[in-house]
Formats: C-alpha cells, sequence, structure tokens
C-alpha cells in the first residue's frame, strides 16, 4: 500500500486496500478492469480519484456518472465518509459489480442507480446534486450536456480529463456554456500529496432556466 493512501482514506484505509484486492482478483476476472492494470490500481485509478476530494464541500450530495467499475466515486465515498454519492451506470454488468463492491464494503454512504445521465427519467429520480463527478466517459461538450442539468445553480460538475484538458476546454467551451456552464477552469488536486496529480476540468453550473408555460391557443 502506499504511503499517501493513510493521508487520503484515513479510517477507511482497509476499506480502500480491500478496493484494490476486489479489483485485482474478480474485478478482472469480471472484466470490469484489464489486467494490465494491476500494477497502477493504487497510483492510476484509486488516489487519483481520491485526490477529487478537495474540491468537494462539507457534506456534499454528489452524482458519479458512468462509474464503471467504480471510479472516482468509490475511492471519493471512502475517503470522504461525510457525503453522499451515487454511482449512475447503464450498464447491468457494471451495475452488478457496483453493488457488491458497495455490499462487501459496507458503503452506507454509496447508492447504486442504473441509467443514463441524459435520460429524463434519471434527471427526475437524482434531481440537482452538489457535485458531478465524471471520469473517461464522454468528451467535455457531450459530458457537460449531460451533466449540467443534474447539477445545482452554483454547484459543480468535475470532469477528470489529464493531458487532454486544456484542448478539450479550448475546443468545447462555447458549447458548455451555452449549456449552462458558468465557468470553466483546468485544475491539479494532489499536489504535494500524489506522484502525478491529477488534472480535473472544473464547471460551475449557471442559473437554471425557467421553465416557460406552454400557451393554450385561443380559440
Ligand atoms: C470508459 S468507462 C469509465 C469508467 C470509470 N468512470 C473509470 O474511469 O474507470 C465509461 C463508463 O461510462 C458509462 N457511460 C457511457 N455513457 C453514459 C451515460 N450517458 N450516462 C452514464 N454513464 C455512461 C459506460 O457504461 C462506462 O461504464
Amino acid at each position: 500500500m502506499p504511503p499517501e493512501a493513510q493521508q487520503l482514506f484515513g479510517e477507511n484505509t482497509e476499506s480502500a486496500a480491500r478496493f484494490v484486492d476486489l479489483l485485482a482478483e474478480r474485478g478482472v476476472e469480471r472484466g470490469v478492469i484489464g489486467p494490465r492494470e494491476i500494477d497502477r490500481l493504487w497510483g492510476r485509478h484509486v488516489l487519483n480519484s481520491a485526490v477529487l476530494a478537495e474540491l468537494i464541500p462539507a457534506e456534499a450530495i454528489v452524482v458519479d456518472v458512468g462509474s464503471g467499475g467504480g471510479f472516482p466515486g468509490v475511492p471519493l465515498a471512502l475517503a470522504r465518509p461525510d457525503i453522499e454519492v451515487t454511482l449512475l451506470e447503464p450498464m447491468a454488468r457494471r451495475i452488478q459489480w457496483l453493488t457488491e463492491v458497495v455490499d462487501e464494503l459496507g458503503l452506507t454512504n454509496v447508492v447504486v442507480v442504473r441509467g443514463r445521465a441524459e435520460e429524463k427519467a434519471i434527471r427526475t429520480r437524482l434531481g440537482e446534486a452538489d457535485i458531478v463527478t465524471a471520469r473517461a466517459v464522454a468528451p467535455l461538450a457531450r459530458l457537460a450536456e449531460w451533466c449540467l442539468p443534474l447539477v445545482r445553480a452554483g454547484g459543480l460538475l468535475l470532469a477528470l480529463k489529464g493531458a487532454s484538458a486544456a484542448e478539450e476546454v479550448q475546443r468545447d467551451a462555447s458549447t458548455v456554456r451555452k449549456v449552462g456552464g458558468e465557468s470553466i477552469d483546468v485544475v491539479q488536486c494532489g499536489v504535494d500529496v500524489v506522484e502525478t496529480p491529477t488534472t480535473v476540468v472544473v464547471i460551475e453550473a449557471g442559473p437554471k432556466p425557467k421553465r416557460t408555460r406552454s400557451r393554450r391557443r385561443r380559440r
């Protein structure tokens, strides 16, 4: 276990290690994660996700869109027991995996929901969160279109983007604004904590468009 784990996970460090073991054993068998990732589970996946905690306010309501094997949602929920995390994922096989992980780790601050971010029923069910996270789900413009309706005004969409961040922001900034992004920044998380900090595109959700009532036709 890397030394940063204790700093990031505190009392949940053993649970984080259990998550890594589950991924390396059952996760690889079940195709949730590739066998080549085994040696990089801590650095590239678990710590890289957990450092996002520094952007999340106390007791926030968080939705992790396209959680897949559980990133960044599961490490975040372990690092921050004060927040409530919904893992949103459309694929049945991954839903089964996530449900097992949540049960085995006894994560009382996590729920697993099957669906797609852009579905009306999902928007109605989840309402507006303080924070929406997403890693490796879609290009920035599409991600903003899908996810900003799930973020309350003044809340944040945190897109883990790595090396492509600045380029994606330049390319997609006007679309992001059109679909309700008030401000866009690129920040590094985990500087002075992990070897490779995580690059995150931070989009603040602007005020929500007012609903217009459909006019009745006069006869
Ligand atoms: C490449 S995987 C990344 C998984 C995880 N976030 C990670 O970083 O390891 C993309 C995930 O996004 C999910 N996904 C794709 N489109 C989605 C949508 N519209 N709403 C929610 N999830 C979606 C896929 O099912 C898949 O599990």
